[in-house]
């Protein structure tokens, strides 16, 4: 049996994590140690409260003296906790640098001191968003794994610096580690921030959705399932040192994609909103997957649209009180001032 420490497992992609592994894997054990930011929800896995296979560990990855005394019943780790939100990193960069840099230097040494044979695993889950942007007008160009790095948020910098550390550990220390770079996630369980749970759930509440300049901004969406299924190939299958991009195979325009969201949901053109541009708004992502389709046999299989459009659009529609309670309090308060800025 395997005993995985996941960070981060409240959030997003770490709770629809823990639930494909328990599915998909029925004797592996996790472990989720969150420290409950903003985006750390314990509704998100609710169901799974009484589980013997899982476990929930409230604390921070900063915090070496938990993480330490967690690891010696771990095979792997898998890292997915962070701050997440570009629009967050530009009011802010420093918790950025807190959990994603020195978060993840934390959990690094941790792994050192009680495994210095390099017997564990530990796969870092990051982003596309560490080698910048592509023009819009060269269509044929995408992100490989060697396609060099060049962040252009506060966030993306966080996360290119954490993949940096990741790679000297394991070129200094031999540590067996695999790093993981995927396009933007979709699906349920998202925080109503990210611009999908956003613009459909201010939809059901009849409010307009926020589209950023003039909506050519371009993005890969993958579905989580199918993320969560290239996460647990590379942790079982990936080879120590190397990086593998993972992407949807589904490039739209943000014009695209709320034109997607209007049409699943019976809406007209009217309930957009033009607003002001993000401040150095990335222009376009995509992901050359070649990697791990030809050495790990992953492609994507549930993030075609319209039908994995329609069925997250519909998680919202049923899961109404989920998004309400996420909505209220202190995200309230966050959302209006990032709207009365534009
Ligand atoms: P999220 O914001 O939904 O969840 C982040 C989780 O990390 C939360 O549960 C939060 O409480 C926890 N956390 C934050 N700081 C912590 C700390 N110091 N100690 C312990 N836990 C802490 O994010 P997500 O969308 O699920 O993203 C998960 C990972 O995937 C991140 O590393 C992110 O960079 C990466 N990623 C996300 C996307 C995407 O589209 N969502 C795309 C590419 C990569
Ligand atoms: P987001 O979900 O924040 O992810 P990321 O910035 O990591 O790609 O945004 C996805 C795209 O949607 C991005 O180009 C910005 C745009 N966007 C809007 O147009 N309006 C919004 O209110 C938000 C949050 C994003």
């Amino acid at each position: 049996m395997q005993h995985i420490l996941l960070t981060g497992g409240s959030g997003f992609i770490g709770s629809n994590f823990v639930r494909f592994v328990l599915r998909h894997r029925p004797d592996c054990k996790v472990t989720n140690l969150d420290a409950l930011t903003y985006s750390g929800n314990p509704q998100n896995l609710a169901d799974l409260e009484e589980d013997p296979r899982y476990k929930f560990v409230h604390g921070s990855i900063n915090d070496m003296e938990l993480v330490q005394s967690l690891l010696p019943d771990m095979d792997a780790v898998v890292h997915m906790a962070a701050e997440s939100h570009v629009d967050r990193s530009i009011l802010d960069a420093r918790p950025f640098v807190e959990t994603n840099v020195l978060g993840t230097m934390t959990l690094l040494d941790a792994m050192r001191r009680v495994d210095p044979g390099n017997q564990k695993r530990f796969i870092h889950v990051s982003t596309d968003e560490v080698y910048g942007d592509l023009p819009l007008d060269q269509p044929n160009l995408k992100f490989n794994e060697t396609t060099p790095y060049a962040p252009s948020s506060p966030y993306s910098a966080s996360k290119a610096g954490s993949d940096m550390l990741v790679r000297a550990y394991h070129h200094t220390f031999g540590m067996n580690i695999c790093i993981t770079n995927c396009s933007n996630n979709f699906g349920p369980y998202q925080f109503p921030e990210k611009v999908i749970p956003l613009f459909v759930t201010n939809l059901i509440e009849g409010q307009k959705v926020p589209l950023y300049g003039d909506g050519s901004n371009v993005r890969d969406w993958l579905h989580v399932d199918d993320h969560c299924e290239a996460v647990l190939a590379v942790l079982e299958n990936g080879a120590a040192g190397e990086t593998y991009n993972i992407g949807g195979n589904n490039e739209r325009s943000n014009l695209q994609l709320t034109h997607a969201i209007l049409e699943v949901m019976g809406k007209g053109k009217d309930m957009i909103e033009h607003v002001k541009d993000r401040l150095g708004h990335d222009r376009r992502y995509a992901i050359d997957a070649t990697k791990i389709k030809t050495d790990l046999g992953w492609e994507p299989t549930r993030s075609a649209w319209p039908a994995a459009l329609e069925s997250t659009v519909k998680w919202y529609i049923d899961n109404e009180p989920w998004w309400r309670n996420v909505k209220s309090g202190a995200y309230r308060e966050y959302y209006n001032k990032q709207y009365a800025r534009r």
